[in-house]
């Protein structure tokens, strides 16, 4: 099953770059970059990756993010992760990055952006692996300080297709950054959100009518929402489900109590996706693996899973 899944041609649309932050790799730029770390050695660290809830794991994930940088940094982050993508068999990539993590610790935007790009640029020549970048407001910061990130971005505007929104959901709604959106849309950006991960349905609907996004990251809480069923399935807008995230996170108590083949057979369009792997125990084929391992994914369900993704691209 397992080199059967690598062969699938497969998109990955919901990816953060800083989660493909490996152990080694974060122990390695520590130690490039004289950074003092708070754990002893690799294996420390691992034991650390045990959260509860989101806001547990989104504290190391920002810890872990101090490490990065120069532009060379942000290069090798990323490059590692398209030799992963190469191995698996994902042929296109459209990943977050989150410039505030960066520049609020003084590291300029261009720094960030010029490693990212490099890296996706080889990848695209040397891997043949396509992409598209999306730029994610920090949901947790102001509507105002995202305002001021979509300006700094404005310099490097063709180096993105979209504007996306993550980290603290609960507490931190859609609206809140709708005047933001409205102005990335001006400015040619497609929008994409997280939302349902363990924020209400609610959010989802916001993320739709306020934010007009065109992909919903996570999604699963809409299953609680018959309406909002009817409207993504009517209107096949995709949900980048990350199976082995939302167990790490304790959205699903187990992965046999994951909703994504559930709303596969109801028609939603669902993909897989990973999340922020070195965090979360795997890439996009650990993730096709657990299906099959717990829900009895079929070979006919990862076929369509794999070709959702395809055709849920933005470019
Ligand atoms: N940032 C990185 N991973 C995230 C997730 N799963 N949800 C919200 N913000 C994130
Ligand atoms: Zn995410």
């Amino acid at each position: 099953m397992y080199e059967w899944i690598n062969a699938l041609p497969k998109a990955e649309l919901h990816l953060h770059l800083e989660g493909t932050l490996e152990p080694e790799l974060l122990f390695a730029l520590a130690e490039r970059n004289g950074v003092a770390l708070p754990w002893a050695d690799v294996e420390t660290l691992r034991k650390a990756y045990a959260f509860n809830n989101l806001q547990e794991f989104l504290d190391l994930y920002y810890a872990g993010a101090n490490v990065l940088r120069s532009e060379q940094d942000f290069y090798d982050l990323t490059w590692a992760y398209l030799q992963k993508c190469k191995a698996q068999g994902v042929v296109h990539v459209e990943p977050f990055f989150d410039p505030q993590t960066h520049t609020d610790r003084g590291i300029p935007f261009e720094v960030v952006i010029n490693g990212i790009q490099a890296a996706l640029r080889d990848g695209e020549k040397q891997l043949g692996i396509s992409h598209g970048l999306i730029l994610s407001f920090l949901r947790h910061l102001s509507e105002e300080e995202a305002f001021r990130t979509l300006e700094q971005a404005m310099p490097f505007r063709d180096a993105f297709i979209a504007v996306g929104l993550d980290s603290s959901e609960v507490g931190h709604p859609p609206r809140k950054f709708q005047r933001v959106f409205d102005k990335a849309r001006a400015e040619g950006f497609r929008a994409v959100a997280h939302a349902g991960e363990e924020g209400p349905p609610e959010y989802i609907w916001e993320a739709l009518d306020l934010l007009k996004v065109e992909r919903i990251d996570h999604g699963v809480r809409a299953a609680e929402d018959p309406e909002l069923m009817r409207r993504i399935i009517d209107e096949q807008i995709p949900l980048t489900v990350c199976p082995l995230s939302n167990i790490k996170l304790c959205v699903f108590g187990h992965m046999r109590e994951h909703n994504i083949l559930d709303m596969l057979e109801q028609g939603v369009k669902v993909t897989v996706n990973s999340d922020d792997p070195a965090y979360f125990g795997g890439y996009v084929a650990e993730n096709f693996q657990a299906l099959h391992d717990h829900l009895g994914m079929t070979e006919a369900q990862a076929r369509k899973l794999a070709q959702n993704s395809m055709d849920a691209r933005m470019v």
